[in-house]
């Protein structure tokens, strides 16, 4: 009996010393298990002895993990690429009104260069936009505000969004600066038409009107009269056609047929036309031309016209017994074609503004025009690359250059 029971002891013994092997050493592997998983997951064992099918498990829920991470990275990188190159400012404010996230656009729009941990007010600086925004906050909904900062010249709208979940908002800025000196230029563009089609249109009613009166039956009158509204009538067509270029130039209407051209061929076919005006106005035109320009790719008759309405100034602001002289020479990469004249010259102040549409120094002075020449002249030049800016000494004469580049 006793040696039964020294046997049965001894076998659970051996039984229970297994068991607690086999417990200690499995506690051994999973430890050592899961410090790989802590430490280096990417070279998870599949091959846990007594363990397969949880480290398979495992293993593939990490498949799962890594896929979801890198269709996560990749969103992410899309999101910043786009919130990078967006134009519009875009900032993510917390609930304490300070930027979680600001975009490249917004930090060059409020002119700064760090807005993370910036409170709200700070990078608005402007009272207004602050006012929205805390609206927003306060309203749970959106809002939006435009104004105008005089100091930096700009025209700002801000949108603010409640975010309903963390309690801060999302602040889209654009920059409308430019939509706003469009619809300016428009506006002023109507008013200046309107008031240049004025003039020519009361001195027709008033020449009708005298001819109506009488004057009409006067052998001396009569012609004359009818001579100045034949002029006017002219000055109006001009005008109406002027525009017309302007705003087919402008609207990229216009299509340059651009061919091989020698810059002499150019700039005699346009003296040529416009000798007879200078030698009526009492002035000399002459053409000089360095030898073995290369040639350029214009369009001849758009630049043509170009030369043409700069000759036609050059004429009609200089004073009989004076000089025009064209010149053309090679710049860096181009050719620079001036138009000079000894005539009476543009004041400092306007040489910046002659380019403008409707723009003339000074409208007594000029006579007929409408201020237009010029404008379409930069179009055509700008149309094909090129750069034209003029040079003046009040009183003693202007030049107009531009360059046509070679390529
Ligand atoms: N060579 C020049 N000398 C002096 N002033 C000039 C000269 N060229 C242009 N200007 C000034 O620039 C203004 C604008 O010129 P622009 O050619 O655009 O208009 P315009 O000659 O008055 O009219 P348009 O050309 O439409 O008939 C002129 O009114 C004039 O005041
Ligand atoms: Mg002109």
């Amino acid at each position: 009996m006793n040696s039964f029971l020294l046997v049965f002891s001894l076998v659970l013994f051996f039984v229970a010393a297994w068991f607690a092997w086999r417990y200690y050493d499995l506690k051994k592997r999973i430890s050592g298990y899961a410090n790989i998983i802590r430490n280096r997951p990417e070279n998870l064992p599949t091959d846990l002895k007594g363990f397969e099918d949880l480290s398979n498990a495992i293993a593939s829920l990490q498949t799962t993990f890594d896929l979801q991470l890198s269709a996560l990275d990749s969103d992410n990188a899309k999101l910043s690429a786009i919130l990078d190159q967006l134009t519009d400012g875009v900032m993510i404010a917390d609930a304490n009104g300070f930027i979680q996230f600001a975009n490249p656009a917004a930090q060059k729009l409020f002119e700064i260069s760090n807005a993370l941990g910036s409170s709200v007010t700070e990078i608005l600086r402007n009272h207004q936009l602050v006012d929205a925004w805390r609206r927003c906050q306060q309203t749970g909904e959106m809002q939006s505000e435009s104004v105008e900062l005089p100091a930096r010249r700009q025209f700002l709208q801000l949108i603010a969004i409640p975010d309903t979940h963390a309690g801060g908002s999302l602040l889209l800025a654009q920059d409308l600066t430019r939509v706003r000196r469009l619809e300016t230029v428009r506006r002023d563009f109507i008013s200046n038409v309107s008031h240049e089609l004025r003039t020519p249109l009361a001195s027709l009613k008033a020449l009708t009107e005298t001819l109506q009166s009488g004057a009409l039956s006067d052998p001396e009158a009569g012609p004359r009269f009818l001579g100045r509204i034949s002029t006017e009538v002219d000055a109006l067509t001009q005008m109406a056609q002027e525009l017309l270029d302007l705003s087919r130039i402008e609207s990229g209407q216009v299509e340059l047929i651009l061919a091989p051209l020698t810059p002499k061929s150019l700039v005699t076919s346009a003296a040529d036309r416009m000798r007879m005006q200078a030698e009526r106005a009492g002035l000399k035109l002459s053409v000089k031309c360095e030898d073995n320009l290369p040639n350029i790719r214009a369009d001849k008759s758009r630049l043509e016209q170009v030369l043409v309405n700069l000759i036609h100034n050059a004429v009609k602001f200089t004073r009989p017994g004076g000089e025009v002289s064209l010149e053309t020479e090679s710049a860096n990469g181009g050719v620079r074609f001036a138009v000079r004249d000894s005539g009476v010259g543009i004041p400092a102040e306007s040489l910046s503004r002659i380019f403008e549409r409707f723009y003339r120094v000074d409208k007594s002075r000029t006579g007929s025009g409408t201020g237009l020449g010029l404008s379409i002249s930069k179009h055509i030049i700008e149309a094909h690359g090129g750069k034209i800016w003029a040079e003046s000494n009040e009183g003693r004469g202007s030049t107009f250059y531009f360059v046509i580049p070679l390529n």
